[in-house]
């Protein structure tokens, strides 16, 4: 495996996401508009996923996730399941040399509980192998679910406080936010979701607290560079108020 081409142009933009969350959505319906199997947009749907990686790496966008499939997907026929864990097992085999030449340090969230062993045991084996790493934070949202993940979090500060390790009255957002899938990472920048649904199903809701949210019409394997480029560009201009008013400057210069 090569590491990236320097060669491919990547737009400078300053202020960037430190976070930024995608929920790949639209395989299925881009399948069946080509007369295809549903299995056949998710793998155009891994390829994707893979320019995106490398778009970040680039860009050197610190931490990127990616919603590949929610705890409500397992209500998904079998063979379209099976396919799937396949296609994620296949992939994972096929990039392990691509993130570990780029620095990304891998990790899964998620509920391991019902996905295949020989899985669980390259995704542990990726994890590993890439932790030392210091580039992109890249987190695969599979088989996850925000709010179990919230519920586990709760769980946890309960036992935390049944055992005396924290008091009652010291709970706080950072208490719950440190016992989430995602208490090593900043919470979310920015959302973008395609295929033009303009829901989060289940997705870091905790973390979206002031998310920026990019919802788009495209189907996610016809996501191109451009439109990624354009988008990040927007947020790049977007003023985060966080229930703040305007700078003073700001309102001056109107
Ligand atoms: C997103 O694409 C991938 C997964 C949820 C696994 P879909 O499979 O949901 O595709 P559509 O939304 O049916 O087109
Ligand atoms: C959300 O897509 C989950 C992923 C992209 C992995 P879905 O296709 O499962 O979501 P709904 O059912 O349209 O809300
Ligand atoms: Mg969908």
């Amino acid at each position: 495996m090569k590491k990236l081409h320097a060669d491919k142009k990547i737009p400078q933009i300053i202020n960037l996401p430190r976070h930024l969350g995608i929920i790949m959505d639209g395989n299925g319906r881009w399948a069946k508009l080509r007369g295809k199997r549903r299995i056949f947009g998710h793998e155009a749907g891994v390829l994707k996923a893979k320019e995106i990686v490398e778009n970040s790496v680039r860009l050197e966008i610190e931490a990127l996730t990616l919603y590949a499939f929610s705890s409500e997907n397992w209500k998904r026929p079998a063979k379209e399941i099976n396919g799937l864990m396949r296609l994620f097992e296949r992939t994972i085999k096929k990039y392990t040399g691509l993130l570990i030449e780029n620095n990304v340090r891998f990790k899964q969230v998620g509920s391991k509980d019902m996905l295949p062993k020989s899985l669980i045991r390259k995704l542990e084996q990726m994890e590993a192998i890439t932790s030392e790493n210091t580039g992109l934070k890249l987190t695969l949202a599979l088989a996850y679910g925000s709010r179990q993940d919230i519920v586990k979090g709760i769980l946890k500060i309960i036992d935390d406080v049944d055992d005396g390790r924290i008091n009652k009255n010291q709970i706080d957002e950072l208490t719950l936010s440190n016992r989430l899938s995602f208490s090593d990472l900043p919470d979310l920048d920015l959302i973008i979701r395609t295929s033009g649904e303009t829901r989060v199903s289940n997705f870091m809701l905790w973390e979206m607290a002031y998310s920026e949210i990019h919802f788009t019409e495209t189907l996610w394997p016809s996501f191109e560079d451009q439109e990624f480029f354009e988008i990040l560009e927007s947020y790049s201009q977007s003023e985060r108020r966080f229930g703040s008013v305007e700078k003073e400057t700001e309102l001056k210069k109107a």
